[in-house]
Order: structure tokens, then C-alpha cells, then sequence
């Protein structure tokens, strides 16, 4: 009766991972419970995130031949293409389909864009590739596209994109303050990802919090319909802090390491899971989070039946 805040189904985004080339489910070693899917068992969990209530599902597409220019990013026979196509067609307008639009799942170098001769990710060059990538999973089926890669410019350019391919109805959810962390960790087996370096040239100092505001701040002025705070359990003052700067929805992704942790933890017997997982998703709404993205969306969404 007197609790403030809740977690329900429709406030929660399922990510889910697909790879080409695969003929059954790949666990992912350091998510316990998450799989690279096929495209068959991801119509499957598609299906079931609609059935279970949650807002969408996210996806995130991992090719089967990577190179340096992330190619397949632009393929619209490519994997995560054909996926939106097939997740869109099995749910409808019955939960929302949300698509990633980074290159890292594409380049070999594991970066975020495409670099410049001396090895660092060339933003503008990298914000084409990025407007082009939302024009086709629009054009696929998206109802959200998700740009993560923290590249100067990319929602004007993704919504100028989306409006000339006609597209005006597809909202943009901009990773607004994402910091380069650590906690992407597991991350990057579920994609596949060699990273070589780190992405601190475009992603965000965790020391700072004014520097989140205004990354916010621009992303608003370009148009982002929603924007997300990233991680999320470190950055709870990052989100009320954005949560009070701005009027449009707020996200939060509880990423692969936040749930690596917990599971880990309790798999040694040295953690209540259920508990921590509710505490968890309960901080994060709490600190002024719209929405959260986390890997424990359709459980807790069937276990609130
Ligand atoms: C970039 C992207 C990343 C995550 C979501 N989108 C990886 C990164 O920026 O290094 C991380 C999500 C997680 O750790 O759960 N495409």
C-alpha cells in the first residue's frame, strides 16, 4: 500500500542477442540464462517477451564475418536485418522492436565505428554509417532504433535519415550518458567482440556528471524521443540527475555485468538471487528510471503474474 515505486512488465525491455551461421541456441559462458539465438528461437522469445507483457524487446544482431568497415551493418540480407523483419512480423505492434544501431557487433577491431588511419573511430564517418543502419531497420520493422555508439551528432543525423526514408513515426531512444565501463564485460562474449583498446574516446569518464547532462542536453536538441543512462546500478545519480534535467522519458540499461554479478554471486549460494534481482531493478526505477533494459525482463515479468 505505501511502497513509492513498482517494476512492471510494460516499463521493462528485454535485449536479446541473434547470430548468423548458428543451428541451435549458443550459451553465452558469462551471462548464465542468455543465449545468442537463432532466428527461429528468437521469434520464439520474441513472442513470449509480447505474451509476458514487457514493453519490447532490443536487438542486437552478431554476423558471421566481421570486417573493419562492419559491412554487414549495412546489409539488409544481414543478420540483424532479417531478424527485425522476423521480430516484427511474429509480435506486431503487441510489444515494441527495438534495434541496436552501433557498428560494434559488425567490426573486427570490435570499436563502436569506423577508424580513421591512425586507429582512432572517426565520428562523422561513422554517424553516416549510423543513419543509414536506422533508415533499414526501419524499413525492417523497428519501432525504436537504439543508437549506443556515443558518436557527436548521430540523432540529428538518424532522424534527419529516418524522416527522408519516411519513417517519421520511428522514435529514436538515444544512449544519452553512456560511460565507458567495465561492466560491458560480458557484453562482449555475447556479441562476439574482440575489442582492441578501450572506447574512451567517445564514451564517457565515470567521473563525471555535469559532462552527462549536457551529452543529454544535445541529444534532446536533436531530437531523441527517449534518452538512457548506461550502466545503470553505478550511475543512479546519473539518472536522477537526467530524470530532474529533462521532460522525455528515461531509460536505464542494466547491463551484462550487473547481471553477471548477481548471478554469479548466487550461483556460489552467497546471494539471495530473487531478492537481489527485485532490489535491483526496484534501485533502479527508484532513482528515476522510465524504463530499464535488463536480461532478467521476462522473468520478473512472469513472475509478477
Ligand atoms: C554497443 C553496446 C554495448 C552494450 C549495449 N550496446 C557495448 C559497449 O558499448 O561496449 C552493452 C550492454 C551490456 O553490457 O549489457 N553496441
Amino acid at each position: 500500500m505505501i511502497a513509492e515505486t513498482d517494476v512492471r512488465p510494460q516499463q521493462l525491455i528485454l535485449p536479446l542477442f541473434v547470430a548468423d551461421g548458428i543451428a541451435e541456441p549458443r550459451p553465452i559462458t558469462s551471462m548464465p540464462g542468455v543465449v545468442q539465438h537463432t532466428l527461429d528461437t528468437l521469434r520464439k522469445a520474441c513472442v513470449a517477451a509480447a505474451d509476458a507483457g514487457l514493453a519490447g524487446v532490443m536487438l542486437f544482431g552478431i554476423p558471421e564475418h566481421k570486417d573493419a568497415l562492419g559491412s554487414g551493418a549495412l546489409d539488409d540480407r544481414g543478420v540483424l536485418n532479417v531478424a527485425l523483419r522476423a521480430a516484427r512480423a511474429e509480435v506486431g505492434d503487441a510489444c515494441l522492436v527495438m534495434s541496436d544501431v552501433c557498428l560494434d557487433e559488425f567490426t573486427d577491431h570490435g570499436h563502436c565505428g569506423v577508424l580513421r588511419s591512425d586507429g582512432v573511430v572517426d565520428n562523422d564517418a561513422t554517424v553516416e554509417i549510423y543513419a543509414e543502419m536506422a533508415a533499414l531497420h526501419a524499413a525492417a520493422g523497428a519501432h525504436v532504433v537504439a543508437p549506443s555508439g556515443m558518436m557527436d551528432g548521430q540523432v540529428a543525423a538518424i532522424r534527419a535519415a529516418l524522416d527522408a526514408a519516411g519513417a517519421q513515426d520511428v522514435a529514436i531512444m538515444a544512449y544519452g550518458a553512456k560511460y565507458a565501463s567495465a561492466f560491458y564485460g560480458p557484453f562482449r562474449e555475447a556479441v562476439a567482440s574482440s575489442l582492441q583498446g578501450d572506447r574512451k574516446t567517445y564514451q564517457q569518464d565515470p567521473a563525471n556528471v555535469r559532462e552527462a547532462l549536457r551529452e543529454v542536453a544535445l541529444d534532446v536538441a536533436e531530437g531523441a524521443d527517449i534518452v538512457m543512462v548506461k550502466p545503470a546500478l553505478g550511475y543512479l545519480d546519473v539518472l536522477r540527475a537526467v530524470r530532474e534535467a529533462v521532460s522525455i522519458p528515461v531509460a536505464a540499461y542494466n547491463v551484462s555485468g550487473e547481471y553477471a554479478m548477481v548471478e554469479a554471486a548466487a550461483e556460489r549460494g552467497w546471494i539471495n538471487r530473487e531478492a537481489a534481482i527485485a532490489e535491483t531493478l526496484i534501485s533502479i526505477r527508484r532513482a528515476g528510471a522510465d524504463m530499464i533494459l535488463t536480461y532478467w525482463a521476462h522473468e520478473w515479468a512472469v513472475g509478477q503474474r
